[in-house]
């Protein structure tokens, strides 16, 4: 009992604090000269290697699942979920879910996203 009510604020806390350094994750990656698109999600220990001048783009709408890593020259389009851990070593079309690694396209969300 005591203990949850010491853990409770603490994740609260804890969610603050994931939120707020995934806009910093962004807006560090932006700098850099990557082109992510608005609505990004970048979850704790996630990475995405700028070690080659060919950046990679990141579309609109989309999450990048905890320690995933994202490899240099890679394109992911928009409205892509790509799962926790995975190796994001290929691009990513549009409206689908993805993960594993070498990451794989798992489903198609055009049916989700479509207006
Ligand atoms: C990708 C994801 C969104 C899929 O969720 P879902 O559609 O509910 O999928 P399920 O949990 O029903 O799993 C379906 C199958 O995919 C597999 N799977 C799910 N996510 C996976 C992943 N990241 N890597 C490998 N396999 C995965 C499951 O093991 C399961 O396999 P099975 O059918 O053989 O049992 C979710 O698993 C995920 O990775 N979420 C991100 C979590 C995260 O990063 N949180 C941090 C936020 S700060």
């Amino acid at each position: 009992m005591i203990l949850k009510i010491i853990f409770k604020p603490l994740y609260f806390l804890k969610s603050i604090w994931d939120n707020v350094s995934s806009y910093f994750r962004l807006q560090f990656y932006r700098n850099s000269g990557i082109k992510i698109g608005e609505k990004v999600f970048i979850s704790p220990k996630a990475f995405i290697d700028r070690s080659k001048p060919n950046m990679i783009t990141i579309g609109k709408n989309v999450f990048l699942g905890v320690n995933t890593v994202v490899m240099p020259g890679v394109t992911i389009g928009d409205n892509v979920i790509i799962g926790a851990m995975s190796l994001v070593d290929k691009d990513i079309p549009s409206n689908c879910l993805a993960y594993g690694i070498p990451v794989k396209k798992v489903k198609n969300l055009n049916r989700v996203f479509k207006k």
